[in-house]
């Protein structure tokens, strides 16, 4: 019994799982953001700890953003929505850029951590300046 009742909720997660809606994406942007900010903040104090916390806030988001489907996109510049291929190649490379940057701090460059820092950066403005007409 029990199990019928834990694969039910299961199922149920699988399926609400697969509603990604607008709220989702703005509320993990939202995340982004603030882990992109500690990251930053890691710089500015030369702290290890708030860079991994930022990286680390970067990859549990950054995995779960996915395009806008249909009725998402009237606000988007030209009707545009972007392909899932699209959104999953930037946001995986977000992802890499991210651990690159613990890399580079750890050993003691931080002009090339700053370098990894701006492409990542450039990751989210590029899909940014895509779709948006504001
Ligand atoms: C694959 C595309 C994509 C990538 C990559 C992306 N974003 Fe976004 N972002 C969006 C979309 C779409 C919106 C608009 C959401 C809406 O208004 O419906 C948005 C909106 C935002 C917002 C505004 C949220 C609000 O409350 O209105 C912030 C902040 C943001 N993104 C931060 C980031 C950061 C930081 C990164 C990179 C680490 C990033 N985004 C990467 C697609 C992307």
């Amino acid at each position: 019994m029990i199990k019928i009742a834990l694969s039910i909720v299961l199922l149920s997660t699988l399926i609400f799982a697969n509603e990604y809606t607008a709220e989702d994406r703005i509320k993990d942007m939202q995340e982004l953001d603030t882990a992109m900010s500690l990251i930053q903040k890691g710089f500015m104090y030369s702290e290890l700890s708030y860079i991994k916390e930022g990286v680390q806030g970067i990859k549990d988001n950054a995995i779960s953003v996915e395009p806008p489907i249909k009725g998402d996109e009237k606000h988007y510049k030209k009707n545009e929505t972007f392909s899932y291929k699209y959104t999953k190649r930037e946001t995986a490379r977000m992802i890499v850029h991210a651990d690159d940057i613990i890399q580079d701090f750890e050993n003691g460059d931080e002009k090339q951590a700053l370098n990894t820092y701006t492409k990542m950066m450039k990751q989210c403005m590029s899909c940014h300046s895509r779709i948006r007409e504001w």
